[in-house]
């Protein structure tokens, strides 16, 4: 069996010639040929087709190490970037072989799972993360997070830069924020998941996770292209609740829609090392993804994948009530939507906005727009007349 990737491909050579030259660079070649090449020649790469600016080549599978995700990377997305012969190179997905995806045990929560502790069966989870990111302390965390709560949200979380730090050290916030949750739920029936951020190093993230849970937490997030793939990985052994996967820094390599890396293969690496839900844009917001992208991703992350779980992706990033139709007519309802100023900044407050944003999930649910739906909902009316300005 092989693994085939395909790349988009700007060159001044004839496109085969390119594409040859990303098989050899990524298995058993090199600039020149070398003394010893034809020992290693079954694990040459192929060029299966080569047209326009696309390449597709066939990696054997002994060259991948089963269950190393960061040396699947090291093969399929490694040196070639930097190839002077290439002007621009972009690798838009890789179709593993079901002996590398079963190397992996993928999330120990899905979609599935996490919707049975949520109690929350039949629409899309609506999430948002704590404003401002930075500076609030611990007891000002759990307010804003009980008053969210308290507007309907399924999910609250912190934000990717919101670890550790002395303002708000993260046992005291777990502890505040899981308190708070708690009394609202004893008053209200509602249940949430709080994503404590616990992306540090690799030596700390397994024990901050632990502690985390410890102390309550139902969930943890983590960012996996700053902490790499086994972090996700070691959490989702690790720990026993769900993982939020965020994203931070993506847009480094993901923005250029010609050169660097789609997030179709960081979607399949996110699933096969166990994240519960992942960041793969939205389809209207400030960070909008390609359509075809976006799309691509909410298929890779949900369909029958050898037995892996499905994985809820997140739809966040400038998202406001005024959006929630057009990410969900993408996603449909095994995702989740999430709003920071799109629920903070409401001109009643966070548990106004948050009730918008539930009440325009409710709209997408019943099939009426969400205008025709605002009319007999003050707080969706309200966030669409502010946000409209
Ligand atoms: C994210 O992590 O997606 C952003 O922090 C979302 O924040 P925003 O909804 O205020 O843009």
């Amino acid at each position: 069996m092989e693994v085939i990737a395909k790349y988009y491909v700007e060159t001044d050579l004839p496109i085969e010639k390119a594409a040859e030259a990303i098989a050899a660079e990524q298995s058993t070649g090199t600039w020149t040929e070398v003394e010893r090449e034809r020992l290693a020649s079954d694990l040459a790469a192929r060029v299966v087709r080569a047209e326009g600016n696309f390449a597709y080549v066939a990696f054997p599978e002994e060259l991948f190490e089963a269950g190393n995700i960061p040396q699947y990377l090291s093969v399929v997305a490694g040196n070639l970037f930097g190839l002077g012969a290439l002007k621009k190179v972009r690798l838009l997905d890789v179709i593993f072989p079901q002996r590398l995806v079963e190397a992996h045990r993928g999330p120990r929560f899905g979609i599935k799972e996490a919707r049975k502790i949520l109690g929350v069966f039949d629409r899309p989870l609506v999430g948002t993360i704590i404003k401002p990111k930075v500076g609030l302390s611990p007891k000002d965390t759990a307010e804003v997070a009980g008053q969210a709560v308290r507007g309907g949200l399924d999910l609250i979380k912190d934000d990717e830069t919101l670890t550790d730090q002395s303002f708000c050290p993260i046992d005291e916030r777990v502890e505040a924020v899981m308190a708070e949750l708690s009394k609202v739920e004893d008053e209200t029936g509602k249940k949430a998941f709080y994503a404590v951020n616990v992306t540090s190093g690799a030596e700390e993230i397994l024990e901050r996770a632990e502690e985390v849970v410890g102390r309550g937490a139902n969930m943890v997030m983590v960012d996996v292209l700053t902490t790499g793939f086994s972090a996700v990985e070691v959490l989702a052994r690790g720990v026993k609740v769900p993982i939020h996967v965020h994203r931070t820094m993506h847009g480094a390599f993901t923005r250029d829609r010609r050169h660097g890396i789609s997030m179709l293969p960081i979607s399949r690496l996110v699933r096969m090392a166990g994240g519960t839900n992942l960041h793969t844009g939205s389809y209207l917001g400030k960070m909008a993804g390609d359509r075809e992208e976006n799309d691509s991703c909410r298929d890779a992350l949900r369909e029958e994948w050898y037995g892996l779980r499905p994985v809820f992706p997140v739809a966040s990033g400038g998202v406001h009530p005024g959006m929630v139709r057009p990410n969900l007519d993408g996603y449909g309802t095994d995702c989740i939507i999430q709003a920071g100023g799109g629920v903070h900044g409401h001109p009643s407050g966070t548990t106004a906005g948050a009730t918008a944003m539930v009440q325009a999930v409710e709209a997408w649910v019943a099939g009426v727009t969400t205008e025709e739906y605002a009319r007999s909902h003050k707080e969706l009316d309200a966030a669409l007349k502010f946000w409209s300005r």
